[in-house]
């Protein structure tokens, strides 16, 4: 991961590489033209604040031509992550970069339109609102991996302020999860030291066994999470039969529902499907707002049941600029633009918007499917809405097959798609698969260009004997280890041996 950035030390800066071929042009910063100037041939600064001011058209295209770069988050099919939003929401969001969400004094309309989206998802999640039921309670975050935290901290303290009551040792924790789980319930359960206990996924099944999660369940067990749409496959676990099972062999532990990506695809696809508030063990759920919430990053949900299952020494009653507010985050400051988008989306598209969108999406990936299949591919991830909207497949078993799906999602790489190869997680015999998340703006056209671009990839692979592969292969593992910005990474965290990822080469999913 890039994103703990290594500051380099002054003996790994390189030195200042200049050339004179020509003597330059003198010039005016003013009136030149951007590639006119000095700063069109100066390196960029990368580790030094300059010491003078750069005009800001000049800073703006150095960095417009820098991003330019980047990948096209269209043609990006391994993220869930929103990626088109309508213009007039747009320049909404635009306006409110500078309203700091916190401030409920100053923006009291902004924090009443979070309040309006957590009652609309508590609603959507079928909360309890009748008069006899206590009120629920959310609140928004940046995405799902902080609603996670919360959602797992506040499980932890209610099991530790259970073990206080009885007199017991409330020293060792421990949640029951899947280990197709994502990367951000290993993080929850290390930053928050709570032993890890999975449910391994086999060669045929991805999803979490709800029979062997509740024989896991002892004392020190603070709770199980279910994913409502795994990162890899999309596959939707059984919440239902883990809530039965807890109730039938009358064992207190909750339920988390990690409906990440499900939360706003279930409701509208397959209504018939009970994993949310109505099953009495779920006492919490979180959904991202920029996934299928259809908001840009970052915006997630967290909804609790009941008071009691979000104990009231993590909830912080702060009087900020003179008003009183209760907060339960991990972060204080945040822009507004995120929750206003959402709100945005609720009441443009509605029910009926969010149930058009979602099945346009299921009826696509359905048709990716079939004709991957046509094509020989396993299919892995679910169809007709009985799953999230995507597609997860490998390559069918041939022991003469010289290339795998790390190949594939290199061929198609070459073609401007980025699809990623996985290798799934442990106990599944190191199987690799693909996926492709089909978004709101993958319409059907762009479909027909993947398919078409995919069978050429295949051509191409199958041309390949095994030298070429080899040599291929080379090629491949350069490419792949020399990225523009290896520098970056620190040494001390490249090797790490701690995580599903370091011990057992499951690949953590981007998302
Ligand atoms: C099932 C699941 N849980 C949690 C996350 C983390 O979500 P976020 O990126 O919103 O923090 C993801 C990301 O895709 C996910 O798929």
């Amino acid at each position: 991961m890039v994103h703990l950035a290594k500051v380099k030390k002054d003996s790994e800066l390189p030195s200042a590489r200049q050339f004179d071929s020509i003597p330059p042009i003198e010039t005016n910063d003013a009136d030149t033209n951007v590639y006119g100037t000095h700063f069109a041939v100066d390196h960029m600064p990368q580790h030094e604040m300059p010491e003078r001011e750069m005009p800001r058209q000049i800073a703006a295209r150095m960095i417009k031509d820098e991003l330019s770069l980047d990948g096209n988050p269209k043609l990006n099919l391994a993220s869930f992550v929103t990626t088109y939003m309508e213009e007039e929401i747009e320049e909404i969001m635009t306006d409110s970069f500078s309203k700091n969400f916190i401030d409920y004094e100053e923006y009291p309309h902004s924090a009443e339109i979070q309040n309006r989206c957590v009652n609309m998802i508590a609603r959507l999640f079928n909360i309890p609102t009748d008069a006899a039921s206590e009120n629920a309670m959310g609140t928004s975050t940046i995405g799902s991996s902080e609603a996670i935290m919360l959602g797992t901290l506040a499980m932890k303290k209610r099991w530790q302020n259970k073990r206080k009551a009885e007199g017991k040792d409330f020293s060792r924790p421990n949640i029951i999860m899947n280990s197709a789980v994502q990367v951000c319930w290993e993080k929850a359960a290390r930053y928050f030291d709570i032993e890890e206990k999975y449910v391994f996924c086999t060669d045929t099944r991805f999803v979490i066994d709800p029979q062997q999660a509740v024989d896991l369940v002892d004392e020190n067990t603070i709770g199980i999470c279910a994913i409502l749409g795994t990162t890899y496959t999309g596959e939707y676990e059984d919440v239902k039969a883990i809530n039965d099972l807890l109730v039938e062999r009358n064992i207190d532990c909750p339920i988390h529902v990690d409906a990440a990506s499900g939360g706003f695809v279930a409701p509208f696809t397959d209504p018939n499907l009970v994993w949310d508030f109505r099953l009495e063990k779920v006492v919490s759920i979180n959904v991202s707002g920029h996934k299928y919430g259809l908001v840009y990053p970052g915006v997630g949900w967290v909804i609790w049941r009941a008071v009691e299952y979000l104990p009231q020494e993590l909830v912080f009653n702060i009087n900020y600029l003179g008003a009183d507010q209760a907060s339960f985050t991990l972060n204080f400051s945040k822009g507004a633009s995120h929750v206003i988008g959402q709100y945005y989306q609720f009441i443009r598209l509605g029910k009926h918007g969010y149930r058009a969108i979602m099945t346009n999406l299921t009826r696509i990936s359905d048709f990716m499917a079939s004709e991957f299949e046509k094509l020989g591919m396993v299919i892995l991830s679910q169809t007709q809405g009985r799953g999230l909207p995507l597609v997860a497949w490998r390559l069918p078993t041939d022991p003469n097959r010289v290339y795998d799906e790390f190949a594939l999602a290199h061929q198609l790489r070459e073609r401007g798609w980025v699809v990623p190869a996985y290798t799934m997680a442990p106990h599944s015999e190191k199987m690799k698969m693909m996926r492709i998340v089909i978004r709101e703006d993958f319409s059907m056209n762009r479909c027909d260009s993947l398919i078409q671009d995919f069978k050429l990839a295949i051509d191409t692979l199958d041309a390949m004997d095994k030298n070429m592969m080899a040599k291929y292969r080379v090629h491949m593992k350069n490419h792949r280890n020399q990225p523009r910005h290896q520098s970056l990474i620190h040494r001390h965290y490249l090797e790490e041996k701690h995580s599903l990822q370091g011990k057992d080469g499951k690949t953590h999913g981007v998302c």
